[in-house]
Formats: C-alpha cells, structure tokens, sequence
C-alpha cells in the first residue's frame, strides 16, 4: 500500500494554519494556498526519475542529473485550480489537464461536468490536486479517470484529509500516493471535513 504523507514543515504548519483562519480573506487565501502547493510539491516529486547526465562548468565537468518525466497537473474543479500556480512555479513545463467534478449536494457522490482528455496519454506520471479529501469520492473518480485513460503513476496532492477520505481512496487505489498537510478529526453530517477550513472553492472565489 502506498504512504500517506502528512507534512511536517513548520512553513506548510504555518500557512495551512492561516488558510483555515475564517479571519483570511479571498486575496490572502489564495496566496498561502498558492504558496503551500510549492512548498508540497517538492515533498510530491521526491522520487521522479532521474537520467544521469554531466554538465561542464568553468572549472570541469560535475556529475548531474536531468528529470525528463512528462508530468501531468490534473486539477479537479473548481477547489483545484488555487494548487496549479505554485506546483508550476516548481514544474513550469508540466501539462495542465483539467477534471470537473461537483459534488452532489444529497448523495456527497462526484457529478463528471467536464472532461477533455485526448485519447491516448501524454504523460507519465500525474498528480492530482484538490484542496480537499472529504468522503474520498471526488478523488477516487479522478483516479479512476486517469487509469481509464492509461496513466501508470498517480499521485494526489491536497491539502486537508479526512480519516474517512484517506480510507476510502487507499482502499480504492492502493499504490497512489497520497500527500497532504494535515489529516483532521472526521466529517461533518454534511461531509465536511472537520475543523477543515470550511468550502475551499467559496473561500478561493468568494462565492
Ligand atoms: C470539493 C473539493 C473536492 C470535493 C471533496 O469540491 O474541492 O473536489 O469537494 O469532497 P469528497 O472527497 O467528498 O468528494 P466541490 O464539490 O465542493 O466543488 P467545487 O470545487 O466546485 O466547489
Ligand atoms: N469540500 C470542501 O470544500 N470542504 C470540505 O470540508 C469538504 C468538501
């Protein structure tokens, strides 16, 4: 089975602890979320492949290193997209492949609205970003998207889990590895993660 990996950096502590404040606005939601998603985003790519290569400086040859993964970012909307500017501070030639998805208001189960993936795969590794891992749906039914379409390694990135979330996607797909900054106490009997930080999407477009 795959890690769970809950960051221990004081910095991603330190921003994830402001983004929950329901004292932060939109602006500065959106900056601390821009910035943690660097900051994991070294933690999500710890063990992407290196080619051996060599490099000439002024003074000799070093021994070096060349990551040539083709990386897909596959944020889930809306909530996602506030993950895609700070991995690509990081990753800046990685493709964007965008999955919508809702969550049904009743039933918690994702509702697919949006979905332009090519036929074949054009990458080899995909991370997918969503802020939240609540019941585990949203994530599960990306994932399953992705396989479908023919991608060997996924990873997802977010930022606040639920125990009930973490469960369900390592019971669905064991060998992803799941990377966040904080796993909370449980669900609310609205599926909200608590304490979380409330509705991610409303608090990054102010709807
Ligand atoms: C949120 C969040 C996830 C989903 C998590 O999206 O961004 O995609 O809920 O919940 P789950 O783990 O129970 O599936 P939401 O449906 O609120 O849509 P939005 O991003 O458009 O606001
Ligand atoms: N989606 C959110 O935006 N927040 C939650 O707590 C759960 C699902």
């Amino acid at each position: 089975m795959a890690r769970l990996h809950v960051s221990n950096h004081p910095l991603a502590i330190h921003k994830l602890t402001q983004m929950r404040s329901v004292q932060t606005d939109h602006r500065s939601f959106r900056a601390l979320e821009r910035e943690l998603a660097l900051l994991m985003s070294y933690e999500v790519t710890r063990d992407l492949n290196l080619t051996a290569n060599q490099v000439e400086t002024p003074l000799g040859i070093a021994e070096g290193g060349s990551c040539r993964e083709t990386i897909g970012l596959v944020p889930v909307l809306r909530a996602g997209l506030g993950l895609v500017d700070g991995v690509m501070e990081l990753l800046p030639s990685v493709q964007v492949w965008h999955i919508g998805l809702y969550r049904d208001e009743e039933t918690l189960r994702p509702v697919e609205y949006y979905n332009k993936l090519p036929t074949e795969p054009t990458v080899n590794v995909c991370i997918v970003l969503d802020p939240m891992l609540a019941t585990g749906g949203s994530a599960v039914a990306t994932i399953d998207i992705l396989k479908r379409w023919g991608v060997r390694r996924i990873k997802y990135m977010g930022l606040i889990a639920a125990p009930e979330g973490v469960e369900r996607l390592r019971t669905a797909h064991p060998e992803v590895p799941i990377h966040v900054a904080a796993v909370d106490r449980e669900l609310n009997e609205m599926g909200y993660i608590m304490p979380g930080l409330g509705d991610a999407g409303d608090r990054q477009f102010g709807t």
